[in-house]
C-alpha cells in the first residue's frame, strides 16, 4: 500500500495537464477506467495561455487537485542556460524548446508525487514520439521507484471520438475551431507539426507561424540590439540589466518582428522515423548567435575545439532524453569553468528573417590588435614565423621525402626481371 493512504482510497496519479482536450480526457479516464485520484499539474514555462483557466478546467474535467507551477526561471537557469552554453542546436538546427522543457515537467511531477503520496506519475503522450522518453527517462532518472502510466499508447481514440467522450461526461471542449496543427510552446521557442506540414514538399502557409513575420512582410530597416554577457549568462540588453525570462521574451518578441527564428526541417526522431518540423525560436536564434560568437572572442582555440564536440553529445542528449545522465551533468561543469570568461557584449543586426552578429566585445578579449593589424601599430614578429613554419611542416616534409626514396626504389624494380 502506499505511504498515507489509507485502505479504502484509491491510489493517486500526477497528471502533466497541459489543458488540451487529450489531457483533460485523460483525467476522466484515469479515474473512472483505473480507479486513480488524479492530480493535475500544469508547468508555466512561458507558453501563452490563462494559467488560471487551466487549473479551473482541471478540476471540472473531475481532477481532485491541480497545481500549476510557474517554473520559468528554474527553466530558464537550469535548462535553457546549460543548453546556451552547449550552443545546443539538434541536427544543427532545432533549438530544443520542446526536449528541454520535458526533463523539467517530469521533474515537477516527482515533486508533486512525493508531496502528494502518490504512486503513480502519467503523461499524455503517443508511442510515436519523442516526448514519452523523455517524460519516462526523465522519471527513471529521479525516482527509480516511481511508476509510469501512459495512457496514449494503450488507447488510440480519434479526435472525434474524444469530443464524444467529452461530451458525454461534461467536460470542457474546445468551443472555437481548432488548429490543424500540433503545436507545444514555451519560452524557448514554438514547435508546429501535423496537417498539411506532413508532406515534406509542401511549403509551410503562414498560418503554420505564429511568433514570426515573414522575412518578406518584415521591417525594411533593420534593428540592432546590444546583448550583455556575463559568465556566459545573457544579462542585459542595449545596457540596462534585465532578467534572462524577461530578455528571451523581448527577444522573443523583436526577433518575431523581424522574421526571425523561423526553421522548417526534417529531423530524426529518436523512435527511428523523420518527421517534418516548423519551428519559431527568435530569442534562442539570437542568442546562441551572439553567444557562439562571444566565446569566439574569449576563449583560446584549443578550449574552442575541445567544447564543440561536447555541444553535439548535449543536444543529442537533450533531444533523446537523457538530460538528467551523469554525462550531461559532466558537460555542463566542463562548459561552466569556460564560461567563467565568456564575459563581454555582441551587438546584432536583425532584419529580413536574419540574425547577424556585426560587433563584439570584452573585458577577456582575446583579440589583440597589435597582432592582428596590417597597419603601422603592427607589433607581431614577423621573423619568427620562419621557424615556427619548419617545424610544424617538419612531419610533412620527412615524410614527403621518405615517399620519394620508396618511390625512387620501385622504379628500379620496374627495371625487369633479375
Ligand atoms: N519534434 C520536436 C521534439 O521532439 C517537437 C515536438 C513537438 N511536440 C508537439 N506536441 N507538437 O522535440
Amino acid at each position: 500500500m502506499t505511504k498515507g493512504k489509507k485502505e479504502s482510497e484509491p491510489d493517486k496519479v500526477v497528471l502533466a495537464y497541459s489543458g488540451g482536450l487529450d489531457t483533460s480526457v485523460l483525467v476522466n479516464w484515469l479515474t473512472e477506467e483505473k480507479n486513480l485520484s488524479v492530480i493535475a499539474l500544469t508547468a508555466d514555462l512561458g507558453q501563452p495561455g490563462d494559467m488560471g483557466a487551466i487549473r479551473e478546467k482541471a478540476l471540472k474535467s473531475g481532477a481532485v487537485a491541480a497545481e500549476v507551477v510557474d517554473a520559468r526561471d528554474t527553466f530558464a537557469e537550469e535548462f535553457i542556460i546549460p543548453a546556451l552554453w552547449a550552443n545546443a542546436l539538434y541536427q544543427g538546427n532545432y533549438p530544443l524548446a520542446t526536449a528541454l522543457a520535458r526533463p523539467l515537467i517530469a521533474k515537477l511531477q516527482v515533486d508533486a508525487a512525493h508531496r502528494h503520496c502518490a504512486r503513480y506519475v502519467a503523461h499524455g503522450c503517443t508511442g510515436k514520439g519523442n516526448d514519452q522518453v523523455r517524460f519516462e527517462v526523465a522519471v527513471a532518472a529521479l525516482d527509480p521507484s516511481m511508476e509510469i502510466i501512459a495512457p496514449m499508447r494503450e488507447w488510440l481514440m480519434t479526435r472525434d471520438e474524444e469530443i464524444e467522450y467529452a461530451r458525454e461526461r461534461n467536460i470542457p471542449v474546445p468551443v472555437t475551431s481548432e488548429s490543424p496543427y500540433s503545436v507545444d510552446e514555451n519560452l524557448w521557442g514554438r514547435s508546429c507539426e501535423c496537417g498539411v506540414l506532413e508532406d515534406p514538399w509542401q511549403e509551410p502557409p503562414e498560418d503554420a507561424y505564429e511568433w514570426t513575420v515573414s522575412p518578406e512582410s518584415a521591417p525594411d530597416k533593420p534593428v540592432y540590439l546590444e546583448i550583455g554577457f556575463e559568465g556566459g549568462v545573457p544579462v542585459s540588453l542595449d545596457g540596462n540589466r534585465v532578467g534572462i525570462v524577461e530578455l528571451i521574451g523581448v527577444l522573443n518578441r523583436t526577433g518575431g518582428d523581424h522574421g526571425v527564428g523561423r526553421v522548417d526541417i526534417i529531423e530524426d526522431r529518436l523512435v527511428g522515423i523523420k518527421s517534418r518540423e516548423i519551428y519559431e525560436a527568435p530569442a534562442a536564434t539570437i542568442l546562441v548567435a551572439a553567444h557562439r560568437d562571444l566565446e569566439q572572442l574569449t576563449l583560446t582555440r584549443d578550449a574552442l575545439a575541445g567544447k564543440r564536440p561536447l555541444e553535439q553529445s548535449v543536444s543529442e542528449m537533450a533531444y533523446e532524453g537523457l538530460w538528467f545522465s551523469p554525462l550531461n551533468r559532466a558537460i555542463e561543469a566542463f562548459n561552466e569553468s569556460l564560461e567563467g570568461r565568456v564575459t563581454g557584449t555582441v551587438r546584432v543586426r536583425l532584419y529580413k528573417g536574419k540574425a547577424t552578429v556585426v560587433g563584439r566585445r570584452s573585458p577577456n578579449s582575446l583579440y589583440d590588435l597589435g597582432l592582428a593589424t596590417y597597419d603601422e601599430r603592427d607589433a607581431f614578429d614577423h621573423t619568427a614565423a620562419t621557424g615556427f613554419i619548419k617545424l610544424w611542416g617538419l612531419p610533412l616534409k620527412i615524410w614527403a621525402e621518405s615517399e620519394r626514396e620508396a618511390g625512387g626504389e620501385k622504379d628500379e624494380d620496374v627495371g625487369g626481371p633479375v
